[in-house]
């Protein structure tokens, strides 16, 4: 007789969703899958309010990415009053890119020190109880004050810039409603150690040598678990460098080939298609020209990594460099690389900061722009979980009459139930007794993804995830809720 493993919820995970395996008599896996419980239908809600409303009611959809939906919904919106895609001020730019790499800052050094670190010091078969982040607080007092204050840094610049540190209303339709005093970049670009622009990159870096040197003792494990190849997605610069604002949407396959050259991303319904399977509310996107079966990707910072050509500031370019060179510039397909493109990418987010907060333009008068109204607008923009999608249609009377989103979370979709089934397949297959330490596996590898389960059921708050162990009868066997 088969079994059924259930996980639910997943720790260190932004929001609920479970985890079904079905082991058939022999102990193979017969089926897993990861899916969300709930679905609260957020593009619905949406529809009736007047369009430059919408900056501010999105970030109602997460507690936990506000910022992202603010600025995707911001973009699109610029599109339906005529200023858009790429006609805001140099002021308005770039105090939304302030914004959104302080919300990159704040989110890559939260999922790093908070929700990776112990899984690296304490290993996966460790006592949860010691396996979470006061664990980390009593034995490596620096790593975990280091987290907590990088995360400040990040949070108050988007209060900064955003008027608040959630629900905040700085991106407004053409622009942007304030610039930045000097007082106001002093307070981050000259604070007294280590509170300063210049301490925070020094600090990213020391976290990125802190996983290389680990990663150098523990390659087996850190290269072995859930590699698998895929296509990946994300925005890049006009000339191919890594960017998380703006710029045309590209897609790679596993061998680095482009499959989607650089397009205009107003085009991605094009593009992309999303299919639906009866068993979960997530949707699965897939690149048309491909198919549904060929056609999946990836997005998020090792999705970025594969995509850009390279990185335009000189520490995370050097860091960059190194990663290519570990794939012989093949795009990387091991999930838990992705903790190395992510603090690349924390790396390359405190340099663009600090250089920004130098930049004359944040202190300009010219905040917004007026243009000729549309009725469609479509957003996207790099989330710190991958691409972001915001797409509007407005009538005469500026109500909204559709909204489509789609999530980074979602594009992550089928790339997570992969991960999910390899451990099945290489962890659980054939066990007699599922253990904690294969457990934590399991949600090691969707943590790698850093998924927004809360975004992913596009909520209207917070969400709470669950691990099923099935028998080929349907009858649950062991049942993980923590
Ligand atoms: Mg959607
Ligand atoms: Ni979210």
């Amino acid at each position: 007789m088969g079994r059924k493993i259930t996980i639910e919820p997943i720790t260190r995970i932004e929001g609920h969703g479970k985890v079904t395996i079905h082991l058939d008599d022999a102990g193979k896996v017969s089926q897993s899958r990861f899916h969300i419980v709930e679905f609260r239908g957020f593009e619905k809600f949406i529809q009736g309010r007047p369009y430059w409303e919408a900056p501010v009611l999105v970030q109602r959809l997460c507690g936990i990415c506000p910022v992202s939906h603010h600025l995707a919904s911001a973009k699109a919106v610029d599109i339906i009053v005529g200023v858009g895609p790429d006609g805001l001020t140099a002021t308005a730019e770039k105090m939304r890119r302030l914004m959104h790499y302080g919300q990159m800052f704040q989110s890559h050094a939260l999922h790093f020190f908070h929700l990776v670190s112990p899984d690296l010091l304490f290993g996966a078969d460790a006592d949860p109880a010691i396996r979470n982040i006061i664990g980390v607080a009593l034995k490596h007092k620096d790593l975990a004050v280091q987290g907590v204050l990088m995360r400040k840094f990040g949070q108050e610049l988007i209060e900064v810039t955003a008027g608040k540190k959630i629900h905040g209303t700085g991106a407004i339709p053409g622009g942007i409603n304030k610039n930045l005093s000097p007082e106001e970049r002093d307070r981050f670009l000259k604070g007294p150690d280590p509170y300063n622009a210049d301490h925070m990159v020094a600090w990213a870096q020391g976290a990125l040598d802190f996983f290389k040197d680990y990663h150098s003792k523990n390659k087996a494990w850190i290269d072995g678990f859930a590699d698998f190849p895929s296509n990946y997605l994300s925005l890049v610069r006009k000339d191919g460098a890594l960017d998380f604002y703006h710029g045309p949407l590209r897609a790679v396959d596993a061998q680095g080939r482009k499959v989607l050259p650089d397009v205009d991303y107003r085009d991605y319904l094009d593009h992309i298609g999303e299919e639906v399977r009866s068993w979960s509310y997530m949707k699965f996107p897939y690149l048309k020209k491909l198919g549904k079966a060929e056609g999946w990707y990836r997005v998020g910072p090792l999705a970025r990594l594969n995509t850009c050509d390279f990185v335009p500031t000189p520490l995370a370019q050097k860091e960059f460099e190194t990663f290519k060179a570990y794939t012989k510039g093949k795009p990387n397909g091991m999930s838990l690389h992705s903790h190395w493109a992510r603090l690349i990418e924390l790396l390359h987010a405190g340099e663009v900061i600090r250089d920004l907060l130098k930049d004359k333009d944040l202190q300009g008068p010219n905040l917004v722009k007026k243009g000729t109204k549309t009725h469609n607008g479509v957003g996207l923009v790099e989330a710190p979980r991958g691409t972001l999608f915001h797409h509007y249609q407005v009538d005469d009377n500026d109500q909204i009459t559709m909204a489509n989103l789609i999530v980074s979370t979602t594009n992550n979709n089928e790339p997570m139930n992969r991960a999910v089934h390899w451990v099945a397949d290489n962890v659980l297959a054939g066990q007699k007794e599922i253990t904690e330490g294969m457990m934590n596996r399991v949600e090691i590898a969707i943590r790698a993804y850093d998924p927004c389960l809360s975004c992913a059921t596009h909520a209207l708050g917070t969400m709470p995830l669950e691990v099923t162990l099935v028998d080929d009868r349907g009858k649950d066997i062991d049942c993980r809720r923590r």
